[in-house]
């Protein structure tokens, strides 16, 4: 049962640039030279400026520096990493080196297959998904799960949507890492309310409307809603909701109770940071109307502060021309009943625990 490299002549770290760079600098960097050359502009940065100025290996190589410029993961680390929102674009040159060093992926349901792809091919997968009160492995057996996995000597990636550390459980692992004396660490990823922004052109902290921007979540860990809506309902701030969809008549009658008025501008963006992302405009009185027609297998995020009311009509140039670019929208596991983890093994390797 052999957990050796992809490509047993070169060392770990090398096989795993190998694997990842051969797809990825092809496909990203060919159409980045492409654009360029196409658009006759000056290119901004070192890759374009070497891909201008002496064809693709060149800015192959400027891409290799970069995503090699720290140490290999050891054997027997995890490392906690943020996958972004779903689109793989928006992962950090850390995790895609991560993803290419790492034995073992443990993800959850919001990480898209396409994220799982860019992971060595004879890297184990390890699915201990969740959705809203459908907990695919409890969380004690998934932090017992990577501690077990890292004293086996290998490398995993913990990958979880967003980033690690805003609603994502990843405290709570990494304190379970550290009581066990694995080394880890965390890499930090685009988090749902930034992608959400972005996307939907609702600068969050547009100084003209708002001076704060405080992330909620409108789901606690025994699935109620634990808010404080005097603070919430302050001025001048904008509230970015996650997992707000459950108890969304409450949070609306709490925020209403708490003096913010019905016609309080409020949005919700759906799959936010991919080529699926879509946003509805409201106000904070007809959120729990546009919920009904979101669809359901697509992750969302509420926004709501007077920022909403700057979102141009048009959304920003870049999601339409991602979404002209022909690329799909990244493919989510459906929420399911499983109670064991899914583990996507190669043939000879032992998925047991
Ligand atoms: C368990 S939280 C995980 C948040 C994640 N750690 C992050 O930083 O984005 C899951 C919630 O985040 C929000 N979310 C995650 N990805 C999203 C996306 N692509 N678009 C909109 N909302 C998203 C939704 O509210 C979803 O119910």
């Amino acid at each position: 049962m052999g957990h050796g490299p992809a490509f047993p002549d070169l060392s770990p770290r090398l096989g795993a640039l190998a694997g990842c760079l051969q797809a990825l600098v092809r496909r990203a960097w060919s159409g980045v030279v492409a654009l360029q050359h196409r658009r006759d502009a000056k290119p901004a940065g070192e890759a374009p400026d070497r891909a201008s100025a002496g064809g693709e290996p060149r800015a192959d190589d400027a891409f290799a520096q970069a995503i090699k410029s720290a140490a290999p993961m050891p054997p027997g680390m995890v490392c906690l990493v943020g996958a972004g929102p779903g689109s793989v674009d928006l992962l950090t040159l850390r995790a895609l080196r991560l993803l290419g060093e790492a034995d073992v992926i443990v993800h959850d349901r919001l990480v898209s297959d396409e994220a799982l792809h860019l992971a060595r091919a004879d890297a184990e997968r390890i699915y201990v998904g969740k959705s809203r009160a459908n907990h695919c492995l409890p969380q004690a057996e998934i932090n017992a799960l990577l501690v077990h996995l890292a004293r086996q000597g290998r490398r995993v990636v913990r990958l979880k949507g967003g980033d690690p550390f805003v609603f994502g459980r990843g405290g709570e692992e990494a304190a379970a890492l550290a009581e066990a004396g694995i080394p880890y660490q965390v890499v930090p990823g685009v988090t749902a309310a930034l992608a959400c922004g972005a996307d939907a052109g609702i600068p969050l902290t547009h100084r003209d409307a708002a001076q704060m921007l405080t992330l909620v979540t409108g789901h606690t860990r025994d699935g109620r809603l634990d808010i404080d809506a005097t603070a919430l309902a302050r001025p001048n701030q904008t509230l970015a909701i996650y997992m707000g969809l459950a108890n969304l008549p409450d949070l609306v009658r709490q925020l209403i109770g708490a003096g913010l008025d019905a016609s309080h501008p409020a949005a919700i963006v759906e799959a936010g940071g991919t080529v699926a992302s879509r946003r509805l405009d409201g106000t904070l009185g007809s959120l729990t109307a546009m919920a009904r027609v979101l669809r359901t297998a697509q992750p969302a995020l509420i926004i709501i502060g007077e920022v909403v009311r700057l979102a141009p009509a048009v959304a920003p140039a870049a999601a339409l021309s991602t979404r002209y670019a022909g690329r799909r929208p990244p493919t989510w596991k459906k929420p399911g009943n499983r109670i064991k983890p899914v583990i996507t093994a190669h043939a000879g390797r032992d998925a047991t625990l």
